[in-house]
C-alpha cells in the first residue's frame, strides 16, 4: 500500500483550515498539501489551485504523489444565490474533475462534503431519515445533491472509494464562515465577545441542525479511516450532533455574557433555512462506522466563549 499523501481543496475555508491542521497532526505537514484560490503565505505546504483548472489539479496530484483528496472548495448556500451559474460550475465541475483524476490515477480515496442543504420541502423535517426525497430550493443544494449522485455513480461504475457526509451548520472559532445560512451561529460569538448587540439574520425560532467543528473533523477522519466494508452508503451520510434556534443559542450565550443583546432581522436567508430540516436521524453513520458526537449546545458554547 502506498504512503498516504493528501490534497485538500478549499483549505483556507472555515472547515478546510481546521481539517488541514488535524490531518497534518496525523500524517505530517508535508504529507498534507493545502490548496485554495486565496493565497496563504504562512502555510509551509501550500499551492494555489483553482479547482476549475483540471490540468493543474492533475499535475499537483501527480507531482506530489497524492493518494487521497479532501475536496472542500465550494460556494455555499447564501452566496450561491447571487450567482447560480458560477455556483453550479465551481461546485460540480470541480468535483467531477477530482473523480475523473481519481479514476485515471487510481487514487485510494476521495472525500466529498455534502450538507443539510440537499434537503427541501419534500423531505421530512423531524428526524430526517438517511434516504429521503431531496428537492432543494437553492442552487447550492441542487449542486450538492448532484455531487452525491456522482459519488454513487463513480463508486458503482468505477469502484472509486468515495466517502461523504452531510454536514450540519458548522461552528468554529479558528475561522469565520462566509456565504452560508448557518453563519449566524459563529458571528454571534464574535459580537458577544466585542460587547456589541448582534443583529441576527434568522428569526428567533428557526431550528437547524448544527455541529461543533471538532466533532465534524473527528467524524470526517473517522469516516475516511473506516474499513471499506463498513461504508454502505456512497451518497452523503446524515451526520448530527445538536439542533437549536437562534433564541436558544442566545439564551445559552447570555449565561456567559449577561448583558449581551440580540435583535432579529430575518433576511433572504430565512427562506433558505425554512426549506431545510430541523433534526437529522444519523443512525446509519452511527451503525456503519461508529460515528458519535461529543459536543451538545452547552459544551459547544463554553468552548466558543473560551476560544473566540
Ligand atoms: P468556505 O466558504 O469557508 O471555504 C471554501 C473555500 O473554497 C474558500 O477558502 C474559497 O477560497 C475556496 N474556493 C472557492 N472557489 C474556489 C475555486 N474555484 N478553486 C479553489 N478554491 C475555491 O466553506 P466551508 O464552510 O469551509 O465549507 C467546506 C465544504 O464543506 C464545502 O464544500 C461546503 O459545501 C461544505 N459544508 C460546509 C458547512 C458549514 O457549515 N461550513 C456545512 C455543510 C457543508
Ligand atoms: N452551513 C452551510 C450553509 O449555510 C450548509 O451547507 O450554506
Amino acid at each position: 500500500m502506498s504512503e498516504t499523501r493528501i490534497l485538500v481543496t478549499g483549505a483556507n475555508g472555515q472547515i478546510g483550515n481546521v481539517l488541514t491542521n488535524e490531518l497534518r497532526k496525523k500524517f505530517g505537514t508535508y504529507h498534507v498539501l493545502a490548496t485554495d484560490i486565496q493565497k496563504n503565505a504562512n502555510d509551509p505546504h501550500y499551492e494555489f489551485l483553482d479547482i476549475l483548472n483540471a490540468v493543474r489539479m492533475r499535475e499537483l496530484i501527480g507531482d506530489f504523489g497524492i493518494t487521497q483528496v479532501y475536496h472542500l472548495a465550494a460556494i455555499l448556500s447564501a452566496g450561491g444565490e447571487y450567482n447560480p451559474m458560477k455556483t453550479w460550475n465551481v461546485n460540480l465541475n470541480g468535483w467531477i474533475s477530482v473523480l475523473e483524476i481519481a479514476r485515471e490515477l487510481g487514487l485510494d480515496k476521495v472525500f466529498f462534503p455534502s450538507t443539510i442543504a440537499v434537503f427541501g420541502k419534500t423531505t421530512p423535517r423531524e428526524l430526517t431519515p438517511q434516504h429521503v426525497p431531496m428537492q432543494p430550493d437553492t442552487i447550492y443544494g441542487v449542486s450538492k445533491v448532484t455531487g452525491e449522485l456522482l459519488n454513487h455513480y463513480y463508486f458503482q461504475k468505477y469502484g472509486i472509494d468515495v466517502r461523504s457526509v452531510r454536514y450540519p451548520g458548522i461552528i468554529s472559532y479558528q475561522s469565520v464562515p462566509a456565504g452560508g445560512t448557518t453563519d449566524y451561529a459563529v458571528e454571534i460569538f464574535h459580537a458577544a465577545k466585542k460587547g456589541e448587540k448582534y443583529e441576527c439574520f434568522l428569526a428567533e425560532n428557526t431550528r437547524l441542525p448544527m455541529m461543533y467543528a471538532d466533532d465534524a473533523i473527528a467524524g470526517t477522519i473517522q469516516l475516511m479511516d473506516a474499513p471499506v466494508e463498513n461504508i454502505k452508503c456512497r451518497m452523503g451520510y446524515n451526520l448530527a450532533a445538536m439542533s437549536f434556534t437562534p433564541g436558544e443559542l442566545y439564551a445559552e450565550i447570555k449565561n456567559h455574557y449577561p448583558d449581551f443583546e440580540i435583535e432579529y432581522k430575518p433576511d433572504f436567508r430565512q427562506k433558505i433555512a425554512e426549506s431545510w430540516t430541523e433534526v437529522i436521524d444519523d443512525s446509519e453513520a452511527r451503525k456503519d462506522w461508529g460515528w458519535n458526537h461529543r459536543f451538545d449546545l452547552k459544551a459547544m458554547v463554553a468552548e466558543m466563549v473560551e476560544n473566540v
